[in-house]
């Protein structure tokens, strides 16, 4: 069970370079302005063992943007959940839109990659959203729930997971929901986890993401049910990625 901290993590995607290592050293100094929120940076794995160093001696944590569902082998441009264990990662990020739609990634791949994170001893953030005409259509919760009882995978009634919430048409688009409709979906998914794990569920940290920005996160952040951000493109830069932080403190 995990406790109610706000997360504030940082997916980098496909973005950075060696030279951000500036950005981060700034974020590492940042940090202790916001000593209520944990924080962790997700960038590509060429960054991971560079970053991973700079925020050894740091609060925040590093996590992967995705996994493999096995430990190794014959599998050409993967990395296993256990490499991001081995480079101190903390997080891994598993179905995100992008690889469900980009990469044909299913609600059991993605479980199969949530258990894959638990095996090394991580913790996965799994991804669900609906895209816009799953809501246009009124298909928002049948969609939702869907993706957690296919992509939650069994365990998380025993260790740490974490979720987050992101509307696939907020993602990137600088749209971002109402706060009763951030709300609506984060009770549901917290109604269904209670529903399936009891206390435990309980206890899982439900995060929103899709186009949370400084001007927007403390709205964001303050609707009930919502333990934290994934940000995309907002976590590139230390003064934008810590302003949304202090959004949450
Ligand atoms: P965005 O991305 O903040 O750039 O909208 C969020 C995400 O995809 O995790």
């Amino acid at each position: 069970m995990t406790d109610r901290k706000k997360l504030v993590a940082g997916n980098w995607k496909m973005n950075g370079l060696m030279a951000s290592l500036s950005e981060v050293q700034a974020m590492v100094t940042g940090a202790a302005s916001v000593p209520g929120v944990e924080l962790a940076i997700c960038p590509p794995a060429t960054l991971a063992a560079a970053i991973g160093g700079a925020l050894k001696a740091s609060s925040i944590g590093l996590g992967g943007q995705d996994c493999h569902a096995e430990k190794s082998g014959a599998f050409t441009g993967d990395i296993s959940a256990e490499m991001w264990a081995d480079v101190g990662a903390k997080y891994v990020i598993v179905g995100h839109s992008e690889r469900r739609t980009l990469h044909g990634e299913t609600d059991a791949i993605v479980s199969a990659k949530a258990s894959a994170v638990i095996r090394a001893g991580l913790t996965p953030i799994i991804c669900v959203g609906e895209s816009l005409a799953e809501r246009d259509s009124g298909r928002t919760l049948d969609v939702i729930t869907t993706q957690l009882a296919g992509s939650v995978p069994d365990a998380a009634g025993q260790t740490p997971v974490v979720i987050a919430y992101e509307p696939v048409w907020a993602i990137g688009t600088g749209r971002t929901p109402t706060v009763a409709q951030v709300a609506e979906v984060h009770g549901a998914i917290a109604a269904a986890m209670e529903a399936r794990f009891g206390a435990a569920g309980k206890g899982i940290r439900l995060l929103y993401g899709g186009s949370v920005k400084p001007d927007n996160a403390k709205e964001l952040m303050a609707v009930a049910g919502v333990d934290g951000a994934l940000v995309g493109g907002a976590s590139l830069k230390a003064a934008d990625f810590l302003r949304i932080a202090q959004g949450c403190a």
